[in-house]
């Protein structure tokens, strides 16, 4: 399968580490230019610096924090078209939805959903005029079943996810579309920290939280950020043209659900 990603342009989100920075080097294998978006500078840098560009590649970054106010001003420093847009940043604070203020519940929503429509009005016209589009985002299962402990994260994740399906529904017809990847437990600095919370909540050590969780996988191991990276390259290229408005978990089977 030829999957024709060369000379196109991508924005990555939450770039700098775990599943975003995966699927940064997985794109630019392809031979796509790359904008990156996070908060650390030195590691942007450093990133930018090793991807790949053996094809013609150039690749640049924008500092952004998500968390903060309006970051819409400097997307204006963008210039061209991006074919594709990977929606993606760190995950909400863990633990139980009675424990949650509204604060959080606002925070998630802007940082999660917020903050993709801004990236998405600022190329989207561009994709329309190319006939050609692919916005992913980056979720979690729980937008198919609720994970006990994750009580901000599922209520917004499923506000992010329906918000694609609309926006699906009205892009399919330029040639763009949107589609959702659900990571299971990848193993990522983000699957560390809920480890370790989750060890101290029940006062049990970490080797047996993470034997636990590898049991309630059927393939019986944490996944690879490279597993969900290959997910998205796949879905951001031409090949993925008839796929439009789905959930795709990445989660060695783990959900139990259709
Ligand atoms: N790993 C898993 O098992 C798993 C499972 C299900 C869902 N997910 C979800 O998948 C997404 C990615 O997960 P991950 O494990 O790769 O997370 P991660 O290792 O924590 O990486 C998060 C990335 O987002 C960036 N980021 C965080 N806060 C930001 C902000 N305020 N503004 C801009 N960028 C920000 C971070 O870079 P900087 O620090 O440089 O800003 C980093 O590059 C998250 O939403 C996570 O909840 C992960």
């Amino acid at each position: 399968m030829n999957l024709a990603l060369r000379n196109k342009k991508a924005i990555v989100c939450g770039s700098t580490q775990g599943i975003g920075k995966a699927i940064a080097e997985g794109l630019a294998k392809q031979g796509v230019s790359l904008t990156l978006i996070a908060r650390n500078e030195n590691v942007l840098t450093d990133i930018v610096g090793s991807l790949d560009k053996s094809l013609g590649q150039a690749h640049d970054y924008l500092c952004i924090d998500f968390s903060k106010d309006n970051f819409s001003e400097k997307l204006d420093g963008l210039s061209g078209t991006y074919d594709i847009l990977v929606n993606n940043t760190g995950g909400p604070a863990a633990g139980p939805i009675t424990d949650a203020e509204p604060i959080d519940f606002e925070e998630a929503f802007k940082m999660h959903l917020i903050n993709n429509q801004i990236l998405v009005k600022k190329v989207v016209e561009g994709m329309k005029r190319n006939s050609f589009g692919r916005i992913i985002n980056i979720i979690s299962t729980s937008v198919k079943a609720p994970i006990q402990g994750l009580g901000v994260s599922n209520t917004i994740r499923a506000a992010v996810a329906n918000w694609a399906k609309t926006l699906s529904l009205e892009l399919g017809v330029y040639g763009i579309t949107v589609n959702n990847v659900l990571p299971g437990f990848t193993n990522t600095n983000r699957l560390k920290s809920l480890i370790k919370k989750k060890a101290e909540i029940q006062g049990k050590p970490i080797s047996e939280i993470e034997l636990q969780m590898k049991k309630s996988v059927p393939l019986n191991r944490f996944g690879e950020a490279s597993e969900v990276a290959n997910a998205v390259v796949f879905l951001s290229s031409p090949a993925a043209s008839y796929i439009n408005g789905i959930n795709l978990p990445v989660d060695g089977g783990r959900t139990a659900s259709l």
